[in-house]
């Protein structure tokens, strides 16, 4: 039997967000939906998820004593990561006392690429590209002979594009180098650079997201999320992406096999993961994995009778997870994302979002992030369904471009 509490009582089931993006607004959603107590902790004031949380803490959750300062303040009963940048080890010492989603080492081996290269490619045979780890401008040089041009460069701890480059020519390997060096999270210190992972570049076919949720019931698969990304950064999704049965039965396994090996213990590990994978014929390669709903997954939203976000929400908890039931009438048979960028400084305003909805059975989530401060923020996503992934791509790219949106 599971229980769950009333929020803002001594019989509250609370659940500490740690990173209050977008992503993490919806699980909050979610889980109020169910009951929950929501605290939402960002490095900044104001952020989407805190908007809909109970309470917020602004905190640098890569310092880990005021990390442990929020946990021992909260003392939630779970600890759903929705970011890459914190203090994971911080994680561990907790993990007796709370439940860390889906543990605490798997997001230890998540925030770095080293550490789920290596235990997919190593440990586990999976097939991935060709890769080397560097730290010094010497070593990336010899890397990118053995590996071969073109690769793909990528500090180990980054996300969506940032520090990552191609490196195509021999002319380009300064430029590539100095760019992982300053774009990622990490700074060097000592004579070693920032670490970087230099990846043969694969010509796939298409690359998918196989959201893949393990709960107390055991493990489903969300029908396969294609995407396309820019500059490492996701601009549009599809579901259900078009393959191969030998392509989707071996996607399905791999995720499968990676999911459990970082989730080694039974009672543990429950939650949301977005396996990326790399589709060339019949042959899939593994890519990288979130252990948490992924950006390329917000088509759930109007795709699934339970979106990612909640399919996470009832995981987490404890609840079991059953395969979502895909929505839409005739005619509706696919749905897609497309991603909304605002470029510059200032408060997003949105001015047609009228227009943006006009497109039929277009939706809108306009994130409500306080502000973009120079550079290229995700402020907004369209969402759209379609007889077939063109007619539902189309529709969200319709929409998108419809939503202008303008720094004031
Ligand atoms: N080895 C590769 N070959 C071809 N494309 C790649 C390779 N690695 C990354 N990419 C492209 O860049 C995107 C982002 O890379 P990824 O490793 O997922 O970084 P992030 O952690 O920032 O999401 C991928 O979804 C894919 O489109
Ligand atoms: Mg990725």
């Amino acid at each position: 039997m599971t229980s769950l509490g009333t929020p803002l009582s001594p019989h509250a089931t609370r659940v500490l967000l740690l990173g209050s993006g977008e992503l993490g607004k919806e699980v909050a959603i979610e889980l109020q939906r169910l009951g929950a107590e929501v605290v939402a902790v960002d490095r900044y004031a104001d952020a989407p998820a805190m908007q809909v949380a109970h309470r917020s803490h602004v905190v640098d959750m890569l310092d880990a004593d005021a990390l442990r300062a929020v946990l021992d303040l909260e003392r939630p009963h779970v600890v759903v990561p929705e970011i890459e940048a914190i203090a994971t080890h911080v994680l561990a010492e907790y993990e007796d006392r709370l439940r860390v989603v889906p543990t605490a080492r798997a997001t230890q081996l998540t925030m770095d690429r080293e550490g789920i290269r290596r235990l997919a490619a190593e440990e586990l045979g999976l097939p991935t590209s060709p890769y080397r780890f560097v730290d010094t401008f010497d070593a990336f040089r010899e890397a990118v002979a053995a590996v071969g041009t073109p690769c793909v460069v990528k500090p180990v701890m980054s996300s969506s594009g940032k520090g990552q480059s191609v490196v195509r020519t021999p002319d380009d390997v300064e430029a590539s180098w100095r760019y992982a060096q300053t774009g990622g999270r990490a700074t060097a210190t000592g004579d070693a650079g920032v670490r970087v992972i230099v990846e043969g570049f694969v010509e796939f076919d298409y690359e998918i997201t196989m959201l893949t949720v393990r709960s107390v019931a055991g493990t489903v698969f969300c029908p396969p999320v294609g995407h396309v990304q820019v500059d490492g950064d996701y601009r549009e999704s599809w579901q259900p992406a078009p393959m191969s049965d030998a392509a989707l039965t071996a996607a399905q396994a791999m995720a499968a096999r990676v999911t459990e090996a970082l989730c080694t213990s039974s009672d543990r590990g429950w939650g949301l993961f977005g396996v990326e994978l790399f589709v060339v014929g019949d042959e899939v390669l593994f890519s990288e994995v979130s252990p948490r709903p992924h950006d390329t997954g917000l088509v759930t939203l109007v795709s699934q009778d339970v979106s990612e976000f909640g399919l996470h929400a009832r995981a987490i908890l404890g609840l079991p997870v059953a395969a979502p039931a895909p929505v839409g009438g005739p005619g509706q048979g696919a749905a897609a994302s497309c991603a909304v960028l605002a470029e510059g400084t200032g408060i997003p305003v949105f001015d047609d979002v009228a227009a943006a909805l006009a497109v039929p059975t277009s939706q809108v989530r306009l994130f409500g992030k306080p502000s973009v401060d120079g550079g290229r923020r995700r402020v907004a996503v369209t969402l759209a369904r379609g007889a077939g992934v063109d007619e539902a791509r189309a529709r969200a790219r319709e929409s998108a471009a419809a939503l202008a949106v303008r720094l004031a």
